[in-house]
């Protein structure tokens, strides 16, 4: 372990652009937020929780984390929840966090949106407040679910939709392509509003065409399987879409069998606008910045080229220009 080299990492400015703030719940808070609302749970204690991640693949984990968020209930959870993932956030050199949230995980249980969102924008104005970190919200639509109940979901955020800076999606891909939701990502963009989607993360290539082609993203969440498709791959780096990498994920729900054989090096290579993301660091053993060590570690990644990572999650995110060339030099500094 390199700890100077590590300590520069974290200190790195970043941005994280793919975080499901549900997929922060760290077994600790899991257990006292169940025992404050008095829900049962399956395990006995935090160690044997933590032991039961351990995932085959991108359901296994899904299973498990809907199941954890039925602990959230009320606001102050949500709160909770939010300012814990800020906490580390700072220690991580994140400036900026574009952030994830389910609703129809919590309007499935009969907890509103009001709840939901009132929580987490309050942690979300304090951290910008005392650690100036900046952030974006962004409602993902469950893409196990139908396209009726999207649309629902859509009009149910009609109150919020100046906490909503663009929309996502989300959940079990696999069966589920993005064309599934065309009409509804068109609403939203007919509201003037950016849409960002997962695909390649388990799904072929075919489903990172969809998303480009069908729901126009621009940004895809993962793409590492666009890989397997020189043209993809060379369209993803000639129309520069940022592709949200999350290396430790990958490994964990066994899309990649271990970190020295993820694509992410080839992407950069083959000029792609990688970023470097956590996805659900509670789950996946690792928040940003051990994302980046990790990743740099097992693919023998450059200080420069770690700068570059940085710099496009800069680049990447929804900032406006002149604060994006603020962090940028700030990063060319380091
Ligand atoms: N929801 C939370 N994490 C996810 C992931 N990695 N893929 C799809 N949906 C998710
Ligand atoms: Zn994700």
């Amino acid at each position: 372990m390199n700890t100077t080299r590590n300590a520069w990492i974290r200190a790195l400015p970043k941005a994280e652009l793919h975080l499901h703030i549900e997929g922060t719940l760290e077994p600790e808070m899991l257990f006292a937020k169940a025992q404050k609302h008095g829900v049962a749970l399956p395990c006995l204690n935090v160690d044997a929780l933590r032991s039961a991640y351990n995932f085959s693949n991108l359901q296994s984990f899904l299973d498990l984390y809907y199941a954890g968020a039925n602990v959230l209930r009320n606001e102050e959870d949500f709160y909770d929840l939010t300012w814990a993932y800020l906490l580390r956030a700072k220690q991580d050199g994140v400036v900026h966090a574009e952030i994830f949230f389910d609703p129809q995980t919590h309007t499935a249980r009969n907890i509103s949106l009001d709840v939901v969102i009132s929580g987490i924008v309050a942690a979300l104005r304090d951290g910008e407040a005392t650690l100036g970190i900046t952030w974006r919200l962004i409602p993902s639509f469950l893409r196990h679910l139908s396209e009726a109940d999207a649309f629902a979901t859509l009009d149910q955020l009609t109150p919020y939709m100046q906490h909503c800076h663009g929309f996502g999606l989300d959940s079990s891909e696999l069966g589920h392509p993005p064309s599934k939701f065309s009409r509804v990502f068109a609403g939203v963009r007919a509201m003037g509003l950016p849409v960002v989607a997962h695909a390649g993360e388990e799904g072929p290539p075919s489903y990172v065409y969809e998303a480009l082609d069908e729901l126009k993203v621009a940004r895809i969440d993962h793409g590492i399987r666009a890989i397997e498709d020189d043209a993809l791959t060379a369209r993803l780096a000639r129309d520069r879409v940022p592709l949200t990498v999350c290396p430790l994920s990958n490994v964990r729900l066994c899309a990649v069998k271990s970190l020295d054989l993820h694509p992410l090096k080839r992407l950069l290579d083959a000029g792609c606008v990688v970023t470097i993301n956590s996805d659900d660091p509670a789950y996946f053993g690792g928040y940003v910045a051990q994302n980046y060590i990790a990743t740099a570690e097992a693919l023998s990644l450059t200080p420069e080229e770690l700068k570059r990572i940085a710099a496009m999650s800069i680049t990447s995110s929804w900032l406006p220009n002149h604060v994006k060339q603020q962090h940028v030099e700030r990063i060319e500094r380091c």
